[in-house]
């Protein structure tokens, strides 16, 4: 009798164990190196507010804005060790896994972000998706900055003018090229010193979307921006594949269609920030906007577009093929 009570026991405690280990919610640390009031900012908490929402007490969505957790040299590693579930990083910080996403960085490939957002949702685009599976990340989707403009501490008009000037770069050989065709330095640096550099003028010059000169105050210690499009700044969405398939069906069905809605919503603030944080900066007087003529652009163009074909076999001419495509 007493040996059944206490079977009847254990199997109990085991019982309450086990369910509570199924009860225990999913712990998704979502980390990225923008702050929160941006669009990859915006998305990662609709993301939180979203899958919490619709699937409580069984998730729990933990972000960390700011490079607070992992800078994007760190974070796809990270991934893989699974300190971290969920990250964004730039499309330009995909070397290391797969060369097909440097189509993103050709200087004056896209003519602005409808093309980008046609080229995405294309198949091509979507495809490259799933680039980074060999290695173990899946891209749940894209999510867009905006268009990038250059900055330095004298006015650029020609690429003359960026001779021997030094651009911090995120870590891109094809950004690495861009900048030598017209015989500046670039430096890949780590987001999160690029204030530092410029502040301290230990670099002159920098590219980056209007939310990110705004948000992180680059615009304040740079005297001149100029307006060039050349280029685009957008972010995958990604995560472990493995972390990802082991999650229960319904789950990651649910993750699946809140991070749809959290990137439709991120988008819809990049469209409202690029032109917000222009202005934004322009009002604020502490740089001078400069606006170049068609003939002073086309000087960067004819200057830069030869990096397209350095790049040519590694990226894939089709890739290249569709993004031109999607200008039209
Ligand atoms: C950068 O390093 O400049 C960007 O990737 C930062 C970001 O995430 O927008």
């Amino acid at each position: 009798k007493l040996t059944k009570a206490v079977t009847l026991a254990v199997c109990m405690t085991t019982g309450a164990v086990a369910t509570n280990v199924l009860a225990a919610p999913i712990t998704i640390k979502f980390s990225h190196v923008v702050a929160e009031n941006t669009p990859k900012g915006q998305m990662a908490l609709k993301f939180k507010e979203l899958a919490e929402q619709r699937l409580p007490g069984k998730v729990n969505v933990e972000v960390y804005p700011n490079s607070q957790l992992f800078g994007d040299g760190k974070v796809l590693e990270a991934m893989l060790l699974g300190d971290v579930q969920i990250a964004a990083p730039s499309l330009s910080k995909f070397k290391k896994y797969t060369k097909q996403l440097q189509v993103y960085d050709l200087p004056f490939l896209f003519k602005d972000m409808d093309a980008v957002d046609r080229f995405q949702q294309g198949p091509t685009g979507q495809k490259l998706l799933t680039s980074l599976e060999k290695r173990g990340l899946t891209g749940l989707g894209y999510i867009h900055n905006g268009m990038k403009q250059l900055s330095a501490s004298k006015p650029l008009r020609v690429p003359a003018d960026a001779e021997g000037l030094k651009f911090r770069i995120m870590t891109s050989d094809v950004l690495v090229s861009q900048f030598e065709a017209v015989d500046a330095i670039p430096l890949k640096k780590p987001f999160s010193e690029v204030f530092t550099l410029l502040q301290t003028k230990a670099i002159d010059g920098a590219e980056n979307p209007w939310s990110n000169l705004y948000s992180k105050k680059f615009f304040e210690v740079q005297d001149y921006v100029t307006e060039t499009n050349h280029g685009v700044l957008d972010y995958m969405v990604v995560t472990s594949t493995r972390f990802w398939k082991g999650l229960p069906d319904d789950v990651r069905g649910t993750l699946k269609t809140a991070m749809d809605e959290a990137i439709a919503h991120g988008n819809k603030v990049a469209g409202e920030k690029a032109m917000g944080d222009r202005q934004r900066i322009i009002d604020s007087k502490r740089t001078t906007v400069l606006q170049i003529t068609d003939a002073e652009r086309q000087q960067w163009v004819d200057a830069m577009k030869p990096v397209w074909k350095q790049f040519e076999r590694q990226i894939g001419k089709d890739v290249i093929e569709a993004a031109i495509q999607a200008n039209n």
